[in-house]
């Protein structure tokens, strides 16, 4: 990880702009936060309208590894505790009942709450500063509703630099993981088992291997999540995913064509224009996949194509985020190939 030096002063006025239902953007080891004081309804409510984001969505609560969780959940299921002394501060979040007294604002009106304790310095100073270590930071990823995550502090400025509803961004480098935090709901455990919500850093058999019960995918009556949409986590510019192999060959059509695009790969495919190269293995693909996104949606390319990562179980992550940025773009590369190219 990028250590960042922990700027003392800056976490004490961030904790203290927080405690007065400020917006406070952090770095977390996953993606950048935005932060409002949880148990404080009016500072909750500006995260969604600074975002644009559906009222009825339910936000993450950040906790401090020393925090209460009962203060927040309600009938914890021992796995669950478990869960929380093997990966906890670290990269997963789990949807448990939620406690009497914890707001609508942040249940998005369900009887559950998603919790997590993140693992980077100036979150866990940040968290530790903010009402002596016992309040909760309720904070979505730091960018417009729908958008491409932030994994750097001049993303989130590129975001909200603009409207002033953000009141201060803690710098803390690039975001080790890269892509969003795992979520395994615990809060129907007896009658469901573990359901895994969203794929992240952790992984179902790595939870299996401290609880024994293997997360499974989430049935109709799953909780609603957000970042599960279809279309999600993507950039402004149309995405294609497609293999090595077609990918060479749909590059020198679009070429042929006229056509421009960016190119995002692992392999080392020929292609000239913008490109981003990232490591061929799932962790180094993820830690850099939204920062290439976000390069490659500023080329004015017509499309960006993606190679397909492998399919086995360590890309799931990296799959599940590729797979809703392309969601809305099907047809991408066909339409561009068949029209005329406007004068
Ligand atoms: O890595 C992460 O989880 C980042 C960092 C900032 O911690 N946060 C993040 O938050 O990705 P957000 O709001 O962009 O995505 C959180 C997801 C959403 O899909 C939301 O619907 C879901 O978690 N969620 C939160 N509370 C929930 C609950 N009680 N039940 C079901 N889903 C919940
Ligand atoms: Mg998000």
């Amino acid at each position: 990880m990028d250590a960042p030096d922990i700027d003392h002063d800056a976490i004490a006025a961030a904790a203290r702009a927080l405690e007065q239902g400020r917006l406070v953007a952090f770095p977390t080891e996953t993606v950048y936060g935005l932060g409002a004081d949880a148990e404080n309804p009016q500072a909750v409510a500006r995260i969604y309208a600074a975002k644009g984001r559906p009222q009825d969505h339910p936000v993450i609560v950040h906790i401090a590894p020393e925090g209460d969780l009962a203060h927040w959940a309600a009938d914890i299921p021992p796995e669950a505790q478990q869960l929380a002394a093997a990966f906890w501060p670290g990269p997963l979040t789990m949807i448990l009942r939620r406690a009497p007294g914890i707001p609508d604002a942040v249940s998005g009106g369900q009887d559950t709450v998603g919790l997590r304790s993140p693992q980077h310095p100036v979150a866990l100073a940040l968290l530790r500063a903010f009402k002596g270590g016992q309040g909760g930071v309720a904070a979505p990823s730091a960018n417009k509703f729908g958008n491409v995550s932030p994994t750097t502090a001049q993303h989130v400025r590129d975001e909200f630099g603009a409207d002033g509803t953000v009141d201060m961004v803690l710098d803390g480098g690039q975001s080790q993981v890269g892509i969003e935090s795992t979520i395994v709901d615990m809060s129907r455990l007896a009658t469901h088992g573990p359901v895994l919500l969203r794929p992240g850093h952790i992984s179902p058999e790595a939870i299996a291997a401290v609880i024994d019960m293997l997360p499974v995918a989430p049935d109709a009556a799953a909780p609603r999540a957000s970042g599960t949409l279809e279309s999600h986590y993507a950039p402004h510019t149309p995405v294609a995913m497609q293999d090595s192999a077609t990918l060479v060959e749909t590059l020198a059509r679009l070429r042929d064509a006229g056509r421009s695009a960016a190119l995002i790969h692992y392999s080392s495919l020929p292609h000239q224009g913008p490109e981003v190269r990232l490591p061929a293995e799932p962790e180094g693909f993820a830690h850099a996949l939204y920062a290439s996104l976000r390069a490659m949606d500023h080329c004015g390319a017509d499309v960006i194509l993606v190679e397909a990562p492998p399919r086995d179980a360590a890309w799931m992550g990296v799959n599940d985020r590729l797979r809703r940025a392309a969601h809305g773009s099907t047809g991408i590369v066909h339409g561009l190939l068949q029209r005329d190219i406007p004068e």
